[in-house]
């Protein structure tokens, strides 16, 4: 059996891979669980999967585990550097990247250093830092497997064929749960109402990033590192049904996409059984007679200027894709503590990206810093506009 180590194993990507793995037993050893601070979900996955090692950053809450696992052959482990360092330390065949923002930088950078595969989820670690993570991937022989629905897709549909035959990468959206809605009516949203997606259950931060459309542009910059195609050949296609997941246009006028429901334990599932395909159950797949009709339309960027923001931030380059999310990190937090209305998201990134230094070939020690001044700056600007 192969080992696996789970960033994020009690948030909605961890959970989820947990699942896959319980429905194919015997294909992954779960020798590592991380989370931040839910030790009462950590503790029944410890128990389900009996890992070697858990994690949780916060320290309070890695004592409570601890005291709730003494029974058991697991190693409790407290704090951000904990996690890395075993992860530098330990070689695990494949890393689940299911933690959120900028938080999962350090580990997944010290995963690939140890020589460990990864399936991403964690979209930021690529924004913030993809030429520095392609890079040290191709040097440790890692291989990059995207879990983002959209690059999974992609993904699937580039599997024997070469990125120099695309002429461009067709990003789907489902528009989130305000698509259709005005700049006027969209004033006063609430955090309640941002979250509540359509089509797709998922965390907060990334629930309201697709609210946003800030997730679509955080996806075309992963989709660039991902793939090796620039940022002016990947368009977003407004998709309200979810069938499509994403698609890929080649030079000859052909067109391969990827449809299935819409469930992130798909790509998952494809991710870990790559290259090769496990059985999915019933609910898996599609009812054809009973489809909806598929509709696409442009993204509406002026009511959603967070996609041209992530488009300038790759047009400047640098440092300021990491400028772009860390400061997308902190607003989401200010809104979802009600202190940022929803506008202030956008308006609060462009400042940043204004007032952060700017940087033309970062390396790691500059992302950290960049990462660290534009939480900083992010926070003293929020708190000032009080
Ligand atoms: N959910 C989806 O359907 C989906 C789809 C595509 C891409 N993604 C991407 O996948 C990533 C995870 O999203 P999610 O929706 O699964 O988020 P989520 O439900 O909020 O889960 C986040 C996980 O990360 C853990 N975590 C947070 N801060 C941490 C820290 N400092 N150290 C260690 N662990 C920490 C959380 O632990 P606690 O539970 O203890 O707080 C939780 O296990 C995001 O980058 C998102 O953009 C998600």
């Amino acid at each position: 059996m192969r080992s696996l180590a789970v960033l994020g194993s009690t948030g909605s990507i961890g959970t989820q891979t947990l699942s896959v793995l319980c429905r194919n037993p015997g294909q992954y050893n779960v020798q590592l669980l991380g989370a931040n601070t839910n030790w009462r979900l950590m503790e029944e996955q410890i128990r389900a999967f009996r890992p070697r090692w858990a994690v949780l950053a916060d320290e309070r809450a890695a004592g409570q585990l601890q005291a709730r696992v003494a029974d058991l052959n697991v190693e409790v482990l407290a704090g951000e550097r904990a996690l890395a360092g075993l992860l530098a330390s330990e070689r695990f065949d494949i890393v689940v990247a299911g933690m959120v923002g900028h938080s999962g930088l350090l580990p997944v950078i010290s995963a690939i250093k140890s020589g460990a595969d990864i399936a991403l989820a964690n979209k930021e670690v690529l924004v913030m830092a993809g030429h520095l993570v392609t890079a040290l991937c191709r040097q440790q022989g890692v291989t990059l497997l995207p879990l983002d629905s959209e690059h999974s897709a992609i993904f699937q549909c580039l599997q024997g064929h070469s990125s120099k035959d695309v002429k461009r990468l067709l990003l789907t959206a489902s528009g989130g749960p305000f698509l259709g809605k005005s700049l006027d009516q969209l004033a006063n949203v609430t955090p309640a109402q941002a979250v509540k997606h359509p089509n797709w259950k998922m965390g907060a931060k990334i629930s309201v990033d697709s609210a946003s459309l800030m997730n679509k542009g955080l996806e075309i910059i992963e989709a660039s590192w991902l793939f090796g195609i620039s940022p002016e050949k990947i368009d977003v296609l407004v998709h309200p049904q979810s069938i499509i997941h994403s698609m890929v246009e080649f030079n000859d006028g052909a067109v391969l996409a990827q449809l299935g429901i819409p469930s992130m334990e798909l790509p998952i599932q494809y991710a870990l059984s790559w290259p090769r395909r496990w059985p999915g159950p019933d609910s898996y797949f599609l009812d054809w007679l009973n489809l909806p009709s598929l509709s696409f339309s442009q993204p509406d960027t002026v009511t959603f200027p967070c996609l041209e923001l992530a488009k300038a931030a790759i047009r400047q380059g640098g440092n300021s894709p990491a400028v772009l999310s860390t400061a997308n990190d902190i607003c989401v937090e200010y809104f979802l503590a009600g202190k940022l209305s929803f506008y202030g998201i956008p308006r609060v990134i462009e400042r940043m990206l204004a007032v952060v230094p700017w940087q033309a070939s970062p390396d790691l020690s500059s992302i950290i810093q960049t990462m660290e001044s534009t939480i900083r700056e992010t926070r003293n600007f929020i708190e000032s506009m009080e």
